[in-house]
């Protein structure tokens, strides 16, 4: 028996810089996650491998070197990225359950488009899994994807992750396709969410949108029940706490903290994304340096931020906006020895990134909106004998497990202010108490648990399903 996770992106970027293809492994969270899944024969990826090819041969050629991986292709072409990807995913989706709802722009072909590319990966899936496979597909570019494959293999089990917010009923019901988006869902056993909020919001949308019999974490579809839960994912933990032990790191974060000089140092991580609240953060912290003339030269903001969907129009205005504000603080307070932001406007290796957390005395977590944030809880596995200070949106899902972070409204720039003062002003014994306590909690609720909890529940509604049926 097989286990298939179904993706917009396979775990790995394929290119072909001079004659021959060249494929390059991305280890995100998931596909840590799924290492740790024993119990299948097998385990498979169908995504989309991130080349755009014409050619037939070009693609035989690709799905032959992704084959000892066990990953499968989904071709896409450069009009299905633009108006599916970029479009009804990034344009109307994740700003929707972003609660940025003006940031929706709504083009027709948007949906075409979606709808044609979840139907040409259930084709794809269709030709590969079998009925007694289990299938696991991944978030938003796919909400159509679980009721199409149900309706082309009887019997499937079929779990569906939403990794982003799921946004409350009066937004969701903005969406005119509001319907065929839940319908869509609906086709898995297992839905699962980060948090309970997004759960209730999801059943609270069944009810009033589609009339469904809901109760605390079950929807009726007439012939089947669809179970809803909270899984909040994690990271690799023993991966991040251990990082430091690692003489490269150690060396590259004593390289780091000699080169920043001596003040202090507040880190954030994020995509280019203006969900992550970074024109915010930087007013925070502008406010700050305005307010408190003796920290001047005593801190710097090192912000990472990854390029992403920079073909997105909101994405590009808020480089500029972002490479503006940055480049007029810095003009406005820097001096020979001291710059109040560091900025990097690209991604870090991974050992270079667990330096960066290990000398960083706080990290800035704040976005407006975000289904989890995993690097609220990689810097506190990496803050293992260093204990730093966590200052952590209420808006991420993380909230809801980090507690003992400094817990801010990121709407509030004077409260982003105020946490500059609080981190830096906070005793050495309260940073370590809650340190311990975030530590334990990231310790326990790793990305490992997070994919074993969800597929045993996904094989437990099998059998209850089964059972049923009489079989
Ligand atoms: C979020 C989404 C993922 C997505 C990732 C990177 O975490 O939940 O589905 O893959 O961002 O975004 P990208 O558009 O580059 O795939």
């Amino acid at each position: 028996m097989a286990l298939y996770i179904i993706s917009n992106r396979l775990p790995l970027k394929v290119s072909k810089p001079e004659n021959d293809f060249v494929y390059e492994r991305s280890e995100g969270g998931l596909a840590t996650g799924l290492g740790s899944l024993k119990d299948f024969e097998e385990k498979n990826w169908i995504g989309w491998p991130g080349i755009f090819v014409d050619e037939d041969q070009d693609k035989d050629q690709i799905r032959a070197g992704l084959l000892s991986e066990n990953f499968f292709p989904v071709f896409l072409s450069e009009a299905q990225i633009s108006d599916y990807y970029e479009g009804y995913s990034n344009t109307v989706i994740w700003p929707l359950c972003h609660y940025f709802y003006t940031y929706i722009q709504y083009e027709s072909r948007f949906w075409e488009s979606y709808q044609e590319v979840n139907r040409l990966f259930c084709e794809e899936a269709v030709k590969l899994i079998k009925p007694d496979d289990r299938v696991w597909i991944q978030d938003y570019q796919l909400m159509l994807l679980p009721a199409m494959l149900r309706e082309k293999i009887e019997g499937i089990s079929i779990g569906y992750f939403h990794h982003i917010p799921f946004p409350s009923y009066e937004l969701f019901r903005v969406l005119p396709e509001r319907a065929e988006i839940l319908k869509g869902l609906l086709g898995a056993d297992l839905i699962g969410f980060h948090t309970h909020d997004y759960m209730r919001h999801f059943i609270s949308a069944a009810y009033r949108v589609l009339g469904l019999d809901c109760n605390l974490d079950e929807i009726n579809v007439g012939e089947r029940m669809v179970h809803v839960d909270a899984f909040p994912m994690g990271i690799n933990y023993e991966l991040h706490y251990n990082a430091i032990l690692d003489e490269n790191v150690q060396q590259m974060a004593n390289k780091f903290r000699e080169n920043f000089g001596s003040h202090k140092l507040a880190l954030s991580v994020d995509r280019l994304d203006y969900s992550k609240g970074i024109l915010h953060r930087l007013k925070g912290f502008a406010l700050f340096l305005e307010n408190h003339p003796e920290y001047r030269g005593e801190i710097s903001l090192v912000m990472v931020i990854v390029p992403s969907r920079d073909q997105v129009d909101m994405y590009a205005d808020l480089k500029t906006k972002i490479d503006e504000m940055i480049g007029s603080l810095n003009g406005l307070y820097s001096t020979l020895n001291w710059s109040p932001v560091y900025y990097f406007y690209r991604g870090f290796p991974f050992g270079e990134l667990m330096a960066l957390y290990h000398i960083a005395n706080f990290a800035f977590v704040t976005p407006l909106r975000d289904g989890m944030n995993l690097v609220a809880k990689e810097y506190v596995a990496v803050k293992r004998d260093n204990p730093g200070v966590l200052v952590l949106s209420e808006m991420a899902g993380a909230a809801a497990e980090l507690k003992e972070a400094l817990i801010i409204n990121p709407n509030d720039i004077d409260e982003i202010e105020g946490a500059f003062l609080d981190a830096l002003t906070m005793p050495e014994d309260e940073k370590v108490r809650r340190m311990g306590k975030m530590q334990k909690t990231v310790s326990k609720q790793t990305v490992n648990k997070w994919a074993r909890d969800f597929v045993k529940e996904l094989v437990a509604i099998e059998k209850k399903n089964q059972s049923l049926q009489g079989k």
